[in-house]
């Protein structure tokens, strides 16, 4: 396998595999095992009848997998596929094979463990991979939850992405966009690339483009911000406080990116708390 990692992919895996390993234990330590990581969405009232006492998070997946309308027995691609959760939901709901794509040795790790107590070692299987290495398997979807932000190289992985997908095939993506050039200006937006290390935060308006340009049909576009739960800009100050000074004092290299990385969460917090972020679903079609 032919590999193109650039310096920031590498950071960003190290990125990964702490804030992995920091973050699923924590959540054992209080007694939960969560296996995604992204955003819980407030539930419209019409579906919370369906999530009470439930994983929460499935609710996100589950409106992505109703959008990207797969077939029977679909072959699908989890770009960034984290801890596996969002698999292990779908193949639940429809069944089929299920390939995770993710950076980090502990994300796989773990969800190969998950795979195997769940007894869905033959329809999950996951991999360390970076997106912009060739994929030889076409898939009915591709599916990236709050994955390509990361990218460091938006076209090229759409483009391969692309040519992973059959005719008619689905690339579903939900992230965090930012809603124009303005965002540039904002002290938060240096502060969420530096502590992610993002090469830049796509807007709307660039996922439309580059979908366009690859020949990729957009079907389906979803403003899901308003059901994002924002903590409020005082709240959010103390907690950068907070988080600050213990870097400042933080000695061990592992916990100092895992702080440094929630410091990027709040600053991706303030923008959304300034009107300058969405978080989209969109998905598109392979046309040609
Ligand atoms: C915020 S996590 C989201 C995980 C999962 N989609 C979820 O919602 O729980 C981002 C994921 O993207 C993966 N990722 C980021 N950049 C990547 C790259 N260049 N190639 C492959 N995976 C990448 C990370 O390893 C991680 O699994």
């Amino acid at each position: 396998m032919s590999e193109r990692k650039s310096s920031s992919d590498t950071r960003l895996s190290e990125l990964y595999e702490n804030l992995s390993r920091y973050s699923y234990n924590i959540n054992r330590l209080k007694g939960k095992s969560r296996f995604t990581m992204h955003k819980p969405l407030q539930i419209p009232a019409e579906v919370q009848h369906l999530y009470v006492d439930k994983d929460k998070s499935n609710y996100l997946d589950d409106l992505v997998l109703i959008e990207a309308g797969l077939p029977e027995n679909p072959r699908v691609l989890d770009a960034g596929c984290g801890f596996g959760g969002s698999i292990f939901r779908w193949n639940h709901l429809r069944p089929g094979i299920y390939h995770g794509m993710t950076l980090s040795n502990y994300q796989k790790s773990i969800a190969l463990r998950e795979a195997q107590r769940r007894g869905v070692s033959a329809n999950c299987m996951f991999y360390v991979q970076n997106y912009l290495e060739p994929i030889n398997i076409k898939y009915h979807g591709i599916i990236a939850i709050e994955s390509l932000i990361h990218s460091s190289d938006l076209n090229a992985t759409l483009s391969n992405f692309t040519q992973a997908l059959l005719l008619k095939g689905k690339l579903a993506i939900v992230d965090d966009m930012s809603r124009d050039e303005q965002v540039r200006h904002e002290e938060d937006y240096q502060l969420l690339k530096d502590y992610w290390y993002l090469t830049d935060i796509p807007s709307e308006m660039d996922y439309v483009e580059l979908l366009g340009k690859n020949n990729l049909k957009i079907i389906s576009n979803l403003d899901l911000t308003p059901q994002i739960r924002f903590n409020s800009d005082r709240l959010l100050s103390q907690k950068i406080r907070r988080t600050k000074f213990l870097l400042r004092l933080m000695p061990i290299k592992s916990l100092r990116i895992f702080l440094r990385t929630h410091l990027g969460g709040f600053a991706l917090q303030k923008l959304y708390n300034k009107g300058m972020m969405k978080y989209q679903l969109i998905v598109a079609q392979k046309e040609s």
